[in-house]
This record gives C-alpha cells, sequence and structure tokens, in this order.
C-alpha cells in the first residue's frame, strides 16, 4: 500500500535529517570538547552557547533550525499535494515534522541521547506553514526579552505553534505539534525543577 510507504518515508526522511547531531559535532570542531560534559549537557544551542562561542551557538541554532525545515519541504515537495492523505493529520508531512523532533531527541547514532527540540521545531514550524513559524519566533524572542530564559521561551514557543494551527484551522498539522510540544515540555523537566527553585540560569549564564 502505497501511503503506508509514503508515511514511513516522510517518518524516516524527518528522522534521518532530525538525528544529525550539530550541536556535539560543531562543538567538538570548534576545540570545545564533549559538550555533554559542559552546562546543562545538552547538545543544543543555548548550552553550545555556555562554551563562550557565540558563533558556534548561532550554528547550532541554524543548521538545528534547518534539519527541521529541510524534510517536511522536502516531503510536501515529494507526496503530492493534490492526494487527500499528505494533508492528513498522519499523511507524511506531519510525520517528516514529527521524525525531525524524535530524531533530534532521540538520536540512535547517540544511543537515543539527543536535545530537546525546540530549534528543530522552529525549522519545523516553519516548514508547515510560515504563520506558524511566525508565532513560534515571536513568542520565543517575546518571552526570552522578559524573562531572559532560554527554556522557558522554549516551552512557551511550542505551544504557542500547537495553539497557531488550531487557531489557523490548519486541524492536519495540530496532532503533530501537540505531541511535539507535550514531548519538548517532558524533555525540559529539569528545567522546570530549575525554574520552580528560581535557579534557572539566565541566556549565555551558567549551567
Ligand atoms: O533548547 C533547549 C533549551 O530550551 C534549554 O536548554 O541547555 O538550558 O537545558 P538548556
Amino acid at each position: 500500500e502505497g501511503s503506508v510507504l509514503e508515511q514511513v518515508l516522510g517518518f524516516l526522511l524527518g528522522y534521518g535529517f532530525g538525528s544529525i547531531p550539530f550541536g556535539l559535532l560543531l562543538a567538538k570542531a570548534g576545540g570545545m570538547g564533549d559538550i555533554r560534559t559542559i552546562g546543562s549537557g545538552n547538545i543544543g544551542a543555548t548550552n553550545v552557547l555556555r562554551t563562550g562561542s557565540k558563533k558556534l551557538a548561532a550554528a547550532t541554532l541554524l543548521l538545528d533550525l534547518a534539519k527541521g525545515l529541510v524534510p517536511v519541504l522536502l516531503a510536501k515537495a515529494m507526496f503530492d499535494q493534490s492526494d487527500a492523505m499528505p494533508q492528513a493529520a498522519y499523511g507524511p508531512v506531519p510525520l517528516a515534522a514529527l521524525g525531525a523532533v524524535l530524531g533530534h531527541c532521540f538520536p540512535i547514532w547517540l544511543g537515543f541521547k539527543g536535545g530537546k527540540g525546540v530549534a528543530t521545531n522552529l525549522g519545523v514550524s516553519f516548514g508547515l506553514a510560515w504563520p506558524i513559524g511566525a508565532a513560534y519566533a515571536v513568542t520565543w524572542l517575546l518571552v526570552a526579552a522578559i524573562f531572559r530564559i532560554s527554556s522557558l521561551a522554549g516551552m512557551a514557543a511550542v505551544c504557542a505553534a500547537a495553539a497557531a494551527a488550531a487557531v489557523l484551522a490548519m486541524e492536519s498539522y495540530v496532532p503533530a505539534l501537540v505531541a511535539i510540544a507535550v514531548l519538548i515540555i517532558w524533555l525540559h523537566r529539569a528545567n522546570l525543577g530549575r525554574l520552580a527553585h528560581g535557579e534557572e540560569p539566565k541566556i549565555g549564564q551558567g549551567k
């Protein structure tokens, strides 16, 4: 059955891109050692910034964003949009989106121990529909500007993306974005504990 093949391909496309651990690779290439032994131990741009290198952090952010954006756009291009299935909640496009975030958070190459998915989900959101990406980016920037805490901005942004899809009547994207939001918040449980105790570091500081 072709549709199941398309679903599997969409998911694997997302997972393949998403599982490339750019933060780990860039920090190592930049002479910073193993990012998993620094700061929060996370492989994302926020933690790469804790090495003190803004360039490496910016490159990590851009590449982690791209690895979410590219597979979603490829899935849209590869699978016929006139067919109802790719637009379904379980179609190859939402599955590519889900796959990319799961790939980043659970990369097979690192024993399934990856990042928290905030930058990758930003790329995914822009790939699904630019207003969803815009809601995500604006929310992240607003919360970050007010509180200067990356984890808080990320959790707010992932919720905003799911809400934007619902408000904009993009029903087929809502389940994947809600699942991603739940996953990303769950992956921030250590951050939530620090936030509750007022111990979460500001962007660019501490661990
Ligand atoms: O993107 C991850 C961010 O939301 C939190 O990262 O290193 O502060 O746990 P970190």
